[in-house]
């Protein structure tokens, strides 16, 4: 059996994940989030873009004075003003990566770089070479990679290669790419562009068409092996790759990827409602792993199979991503065999008539409610009890 390739997890919450509209955080909101992210077990956290805010400089700073274990990283533009802003916000890491990106399609390089194919090929080189002379990690982002035409895609991330980056990260900027495409990207371009072999090669995908997370496991089974991602998948528009769902997925399908990340799993949903509430922006309760409703069951027939094997209805455990236990819903669709069962934990073992007459008020209830609690189910008992 071949040890699992370990997939390195960047995470950006910090810097894309803070680019989400109302989410910007302050640097002592920052160093505790960072805090969190470390101790979930995250390989690098981008900590922000120091060039663009003395905020972004601070929460740098604060945090390279804290985290002396986890590999810390903030983002320049191919300018030498940037570069020595992040350096000198960097000063204090134990382990710091400079992460520098410029944007290689055809409409970026036109309309807002006004930059020539010649033109970013000599910026890679200059500012690569610039950073490495600062710091030996260095990692080189192609903006709007995906949608770049791939000889030039290829000859760009050759030049930032002999430039001196070790990881090289290719964007999918705008969401727009599909699984097999980016799979079959990354496997040309690591067999293809010289030295590529000797460096980590980064999926960092955004999610406007929903693709997310499918993309960056592709990318995954395609050969990268870092993940850019971010907790509760916050970021620019409709965000970045969700961290929990990148993490479970290749927990749950470990075999599948043959990769594995070294997430404690179990601290994702903690992780998420702290974001939640620094940010104040709530978790939508159908989201995958870490919603309120990721483990929680309202219909009959799945509260039987539930109540039977856990496995009827559930392809992991709620304990293995941070939450207490499964959860069953009493609301309209619940059956007798649910009903009955929270009763007996609430201490009423009801059989036979007593257990049908509570039943028929529970559903009668469930006409005007939408989910019948615990009390509900006491008073139902006890009016039952009265009328006897
Ligand atoms: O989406 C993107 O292209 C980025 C880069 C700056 C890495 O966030
Ligand atoms: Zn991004």
């Amino acid at each position: 059996m071949t040890t699992p390739a370990h997939v390195r997890i960047f995470d950006t919450t910090l810097r894309d994940g803070e680019q989400s509209p109302g989410c910007s955080m302050s640097p002592q909101q920052k160093a505790v989030m960072a805090r969190a992210l470390a101790e979930l077990g995250v390989d690098i956290i981008e900590t922000g873009f120091p060039a663009s805010s003395q905020s972004d400089r601070e929460a740098a700073a604060l945090i390279a004075r804290d985290l002396r274990e986890t590999t810390l990283c903030v983002l320049s533009r191919c300018l030498a003003g940037d570069i020595e802003a992040s350096a000198k916000a960097l000063e204090a890491a134990a382990k710091p990566r400079l992460h520098v990106f410029i944007s290689t399609s055809p409409l970026h390089r036109e309309h807002k770089l006004r930059m020539s194919k010649e033109e970013v090929l000599e910026a890679t080189a200059r500012h690569v070479t610039h950073a490495r002379r600062l710091v030996d990690d260095v990692e080189f982002s192609t903006e709007d990679g995906t949608r770049t035409e791939e000889d030039f895609l290829a000859e760009v991330i050759g030049v930032a290669i002999a430039a001196g980056a070790s990881t090289i990260n290719v964007p999918d900027t705008l969401g727009y790419t599909t699984p097999a495409e980016i799979r079959a990207l990354f496997q040309r371009l690591i067999a293809t562009v010289p030295g590529a072999r000797n460096v980590v090669f980064s999926a960092h995908c955004h999610n406007d068409l929903g693709m997310a997370v499918a993309n960056s496991l592709a990318a995954i089974e395609g050969g990268a092996r870092q993940v850019e991602c971010t907790i509760n998948g916050i970021g620019e528009r409709a965000g970045n790759c969700a961290m929990e769902e990148l993490a479970m997925a290749m927990k749950v399908r470990g075999a599948y990827f043959d990769a594995d990340t070294r997430i404690d799993t179990r601290r994702l949903v903690p992780t998420s409602q702290l974001l939640s509430r620094l940010v104040g922006m709530p978790v939508q309760r159908n989201k995958a792993i870490v919603g309120a409703n990721a483990f929680a069951h309202e219909s009959g027939i799945h509260q039987h199979g539930m109540l039977r094997h856990r496995g009827t209805y559930e392809i992991m455990h709620p304990e293995d991503v941070g939450w207490p236990a499964s959860q069953m819903v009493l609301g309209r669709h619940s059956g007798r065999a649910a009903v009955a069962h929270r009763l007996e934990s609430l201490g009423h073992a009801l059989q036979d008539e007593a257990l049908d007459r509570v039943f028929a008020d529970f559903k009668a209830l469930c006409e005007t409610q939408r989910v019948v609690g615990d009390d509900d189910l006491h008073r139902l008992v006890r009016g039952n009890d009265d009328d006897d």
